[in-house]
């Protein structure tokens, strides 16, 4: 079994700004890429499009409507499972992920299945492309939630689609902030306020140095967010916890799932 090799850490709740937050996720993904890709590779298919831990495909949502023939990026694309998915329907997928060793996996996958994901690692705050590049943008569990600039990142996404085009993304459903991140019976008891925005910080014990942030923002965040960014917001979905699926993923389980959502996707038009 492959082990995480996880810094010893301890939990803040304080601020973060962008470039902290940044240095710390890039570093905390390249450590956690071997074990994410080898605990939950099989689950999200090398050729796979899940939005989250419930399973949803968007082959059964169709969140992103039609993709063949389209220009695609994938902001926090990972392993590039979800772009290549979008490849094997005819899209011109795209991938943009912080973390060199997930793009190194995105590489393997690539080799292995024969459907290349070009890739470029970058940040969700500065995207490297033209205006007008893209069709669709989109993120599932990417890095909107590990930004502290969300609102450069939806800018970005913005500036970087054409007239008309689409963003979707998933994150962890904002009211899950006010439970703790375990997936038994503890976590359903609410612990902290759903309006109170201070960042989850880890600090690694040993050398001081920040180890992990994640940002939080509120339903109503979101919505002003994207509407601030000349996004047209149509849909929201919160999926329930499937009969078939018994597969805990971290904080997300059955126990949790048949009661709140875990997962809120987000699907907009930039008008
Ligand atoms: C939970 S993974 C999701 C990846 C993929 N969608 C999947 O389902 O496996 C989150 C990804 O976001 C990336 N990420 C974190 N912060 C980022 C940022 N600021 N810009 C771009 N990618 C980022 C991480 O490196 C990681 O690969």
């Amino acid at each position: 079994m492959q082990v995480w090799p996880h810094p010893p850490v301890t939990a803040h709740r304080r601020p973060a700004d962008e470039q902290e937050s940044r240095r710390a996720n890039g570093a905390d993904w390249d450590r956690y890429a071997d074990e994410y890709q080898a605990t939950h590779g099989e689950y999200l298919g090398d050729v796979g499009f899940l939005w989250g831990p419930e399973g949803l495909t968007e082959a059964d949502a169709g969140i992103l409507g039609e993709v063949a023939g389209r220009d695609v990026l994938e902001v926090g694309s990972g392993a590039g499972q979800c772009s290549r998915w979008i490849r094997s329907r005819g899209g011109r997928a795209f991938g943009l992920d912080l973390s060199h060793r997930q793009l190194q996996h995105s590489r393997r996958i690539d080799e292995v299945t024969g459907v290349t994901v070009p890739s470029v690692r970058g940040t969700a705050t500065a995207l490297p492309f033209a205006d007008g590049s893209f069709d669709v943008v989109f993120s599932s569990f990417g890095a909107l939630q590990f930004v502290a600039d969300i609102e450069a990142a939806v800018n970005e996404t913005a500036r970087v689609l054409r007239p008309g085009g689409r963003f979707a993304f998933s994150i962890t459903h904002p009211t899950r902030w006010m439970f703790p991140d375990d997936p038994t019976e503890e976590g359903l008891t609410a612990a902290q306020s759903y309006w109170d925005r201070t960042p989850y910080v880890e600090v690694d014990d040993v050398t001081g140095e920040t180890a992990y942030v994640e940002h939080h923002r509120t339903l109503g965040d979101w919505v002003h967010l994207l509407a601030g960014a000349g996004f047209r917001l149509t849909t929201l979905l919160e999926p329930q916890w499937p009969e078939g699926n018994d597969r805990p993923w971290g904080g997300w389980s059955r126990v949790r799932g048949t009661l709140t959502p875990g997962t809120a996707i987000f699907g907009a038009d930039l008008l």
